[in-house]
């Protein structure tokens, strides 16, 4: 009998590449997804991959009704993986409460409803937006977290306290939260990967469109800082490697391996690279030149943050095994598929 996973958020871009590894893994998946950020065509995306159609579920996550219906309706559930958040950080300085109540409602619901089941596996999508401009590089999970720079970057900050409060006096929950760094790139198979609505507001996918001539010209946001060529620093992982990283936690937790009831991980490649470096990448990857510009900076953004990821290699037995320019790759031929 196949354990069975919840993924909420299931259709969105880190999602469906977790469910699509989850079934090679195995399990059984029930997505929840209220469609706002994703679409059904990614569920047809997943199930042309694995050749199995996930259980998928449209509703929102604030409806604590229908999250309660939900866990009424399906029994022996073995983890719950949580991606169902708005993450836009520009849009969440323009509308706070829509972020609050969004990322936090939704979150208090689950994990209230993870009381009443037997076992309650719980790996919260976290980020590296935590640590802010970290004082160390590269960035270990001992780092402090620094005072966010968006309420998008506070609601993963108050998530991971929600929820280590929670397992600290919780009989059942057993929680990893996963610190993302940048995630970029598709699905080999070009059948899934980043669906940005409107103008991109991360790198990648702004020069995949600016590649294929949707976009005029990328705007690098300044080169004035302290690092080799003036441009900002990111640790960019590939998306399958980032979505295996979720299969290793949850076996940490069904296998009951974990030291403490909640544990927190940076999953990056360990390595940093500038953006003018990631343009110079996919000019080799698309064997052509990309039309970009150097402006001003970008308001909150940081100078450098790349992972110390000693900790998921050692613990969860998890190393990104993708290079920079496979995930960039992987970008383009999705970009031109889905241009196709
Ligand atoms: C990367 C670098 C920009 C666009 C954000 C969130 C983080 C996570 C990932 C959700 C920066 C530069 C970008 C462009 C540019 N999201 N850039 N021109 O800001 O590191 O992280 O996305 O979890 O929480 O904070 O990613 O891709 O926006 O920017 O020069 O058109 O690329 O200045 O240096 P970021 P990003």
């Amino acid at each position: 009998m196949s354990k069975k996973i919840v993924v909420s958020g299931g259709l969105g871009f880190i999602g469906s590449h977790v469910v699509v590894e989850l079934q090679n893994e195995g399990y059984e998946v029930i997505i929840i997804d209220n469609l706002s950020n994703s679409s059904k065509e990614v569920l047809k995306g997943i199930t042309e991959i694995t050749g199995i159609e996930p259980v998928f579920e449209e509703f929102d996550l604030r409806d604590k009704i229908y999250v309660s219906d939900f866990f009424k309706k399906h029994s022996a559930i073995e983890g719950v993986i949580h991606f169902a958040a708005s993450k836009a950080v520009g849009e969440s300085v323009q509308l706070p409460l829509l972020y609050y109540e969004n990322n936090l409602a939704s979150l208090i619901y689950l994990l209230q409803e993870l009381e009443q089941l037997p076992t309650a596996n719980f790996i919260f999508s976290s980020s590296c937006t935590v640590y802010g401009q970290a004082d160390e590089l590269p960035i270990t999970e001992a780092a402090p977290t620094k005072t966010a720079e968006s309420p998008y970057g506070n609601t993963k900050q108050i998530g991971e306290e929600i929820i280590r409060d929670t397992a600290k006096v919780s009989k059942k929950l057993n929680a990893i939260a996963l610190r993302y760094f940048n995630p970029i790139g598709a699905h080999e198979s070009s059948k899934i990967g980043e669906l940005p609505i409107g103008t991109p507001q991360n790198l990648v996918p702004f020069i995949t469109q600016t590649g294929i001539g949707i976009r005029e010209q990328l705007s690098v946001f300044g080169d004035d800082y302290p690092t080799q060529d003036g441009t900002c620093i990111r640790d960019y992982i590939h998306v399958v490697d980032l979505a295996k990283a979720h299969v290793a936690a949850l076996k940490r937790l069904i296998e009951k391996n974990n030291s403490e009831s909640y544990e927190v991980f940076n999953i990056g490649t360990g390595k940093g690279s500038s953006v003018l470096e990631v343009i110079h990448a996919f000019e080799e990857v698309s064997g052509q030149k990309l039309n970009y510009k150097i402006v001003d900076r970008r308001e909150g953004d940081i100078t450098a943050a790349y992972a110390d990821t000693t900790k998921a290699n050692q613990v969860l037995g998890w190393k990104s095994q993708y290079t920079l320019k496979d995930a960039l790759l992987s970008a383009w031929n999705w970009e031109k598929k889905i241009r196709s």
